[in-house]
């Protein structure tokens, strides 16, 4: 398979997820890291550009500067990463989209219904691919629960059990610190903090696992540091669209959780629990008999576990390689496509533009529920209705 090309917008020296996606995008040798416009000061994004190994012209001051760069070339990127804060998804994913470029969305994909229903129109007219980077469902084991609930393995799916709680902002003498303080401020996060930073990602993951959208929420929403409009606390209930009842809690307060994302999911015929912080185990208790511990590598997995396992068994692998298999996925579609191939049936699990258009709809219900006391309301776009 030739190589493709790929670039970034955001990501620059210093940001939290710039680096997991160069070391996703690059680890199999699918992607050669060709253009960027890596910050949002054009020199110091130019400059490490530069320093990354980008040839001078290609590393850009601004997103616009580098369409404009991008979309005259014979070997322009095949796929760009948009890892910018939040409030700027929404501009630079059109843009490129409407230029004819696959895309890699950082989550939140929009921050509002509306902006996520035109993305994925946009996507659907144009036939490119919007990808949203729900990366920690790259996991080995993630994509096993989801092989093994699809075959059947857990028969009906009774209730999944989410979690995405850490307690990093629970500081009130931290409160006001500015890298801490835009989270809760409306004007820059929007109409939720914590549900939309990490609320979604379990939310997807529980989408993702038990093959089923959620359909209604009532949501418990809690400001704890008094000082904060939006909330730092989340209990929400769910039902799902196959009948599953679902419960997520998620929390930036939570003093002693560090990452925090787990999945728990109960069926008729056994239980299935997944830690993020321990991604290679998975434990299965089938009904009636002993706790089983799978491990990543083992044989008899499925074939989608297979394909987004590298490492021998025994030997950790760790958040940039799940990354790393949303990039596989992309690499395989893209290839594909360009060979005129059907893709390998297996690298059909990348989460799409309806993926962040859906968790943009729940995060609107979480907040209208949250404030009217927890009513139950319909968390699906108007689009699926
Ligand atoms: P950050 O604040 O650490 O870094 C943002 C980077 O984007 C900086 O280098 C900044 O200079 C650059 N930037 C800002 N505006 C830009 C513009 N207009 N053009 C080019 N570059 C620009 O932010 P962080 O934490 O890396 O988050 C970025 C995005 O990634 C957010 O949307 C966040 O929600 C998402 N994220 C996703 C995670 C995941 O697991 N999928 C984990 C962490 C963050």
């Amino acid at each position: 398979m030739a190589v493709l090309n790929w670039g970034m917008i955001g990501g620059g020296e210093g940001s939290q997820i710039g680096p997991a996606h160069r070391l996703g995008a690059r680890v199999d040798g699918l992607f050669d890291f060709v253009a960027g416009a890596l910050d949002h000061r054009p020199e110091a994004g130019r400059d490490y550009g530069r320093r990354l190994g980008l040839a001078a012209d290609r590393s850009y001051g601004d997103w616009r500067e580098m369409l404009e760069g991008e979309r005259a070339r014979a070997d322009r990127v095949d796929l760009v990463t948009v890892a910018t804060p939040n409030a700027t998804h929404f501009e630079i994913t059109r843009a490129f989209l409407k230029e004819g470029f696959h895309v890699l969305c950082e989550k939140p994909m929009t921050m509002t219904v509306e902006e996520g229903e035109e993305i994925v129109a946009l996507a659907r007219e144009t036939g490119r691919i919007c990808a949203v980077n729900y990366g920690y469902t790259g996991y080995s084991l993630v994509r096993h629960m989801r092989a093994m609930v699809a075959r059947g393995d857990l028969g009906r799916v009774r209730m999944v059990v989410a979690e995405f709680a850490h307690g990093h902002h629970a500081d009130a003498a931290d409160a006001d610190n500015p890298r801490v303080r835009w989270r809760y401020d409306p004007a820059q996060a929007g109409i939720s903090a914590q549900f939309a930073d990490c609320g979604i990602h379990a939310l997807h993951m529980a989408s993702f696992v038990i093959g089923q959208q959620v359909e209604r929420l009532a949501a418990d929403t809690v400001s704890c540091l008094p000082s904060r409009v939006l909330e730092d606390d989340a209990q929400v209930n769910l039902r799902f669209d196959g009948g599953a009842a679902g419960r997520l809690w998620t929390s930036s307060i939570a003093i002693g959780r560090q990452h925090g994302l787990t999945l728990q999911v109960f069926g008729e015929k056994g239980g299935l629990r997944w830690a993020q912080e321990q991604p290679n185990q998975l434990y299965w208790m089938p009904l009636g008999e002993r706790l089983q511990v799978i491990e990543r590598g083992e044989a008899g997995l499925s074939p989608e576990a297979d394909r987004s396992s590298r490492v021998t068994i025994g030997h950790a692998e760790g958040m940039p390689l799940a990354f790393a298999n949303i990039y596989k996925d992309l690499a395989e579609v893209i290839a594909a496509r360009k060979a005129g191939r059907t893709p390998d049936p297996a690298a059909d699990l990348f989460p799409r533009a309806e993926d962040g258009l859906r968790s943009m709809a729940a995060v609107h219900a979480v907040a209208a529920s949250g404030k009217a006391q927890g009513v139950w309301l319909d968390a699906r776009p108007p689009m699926f209705r």
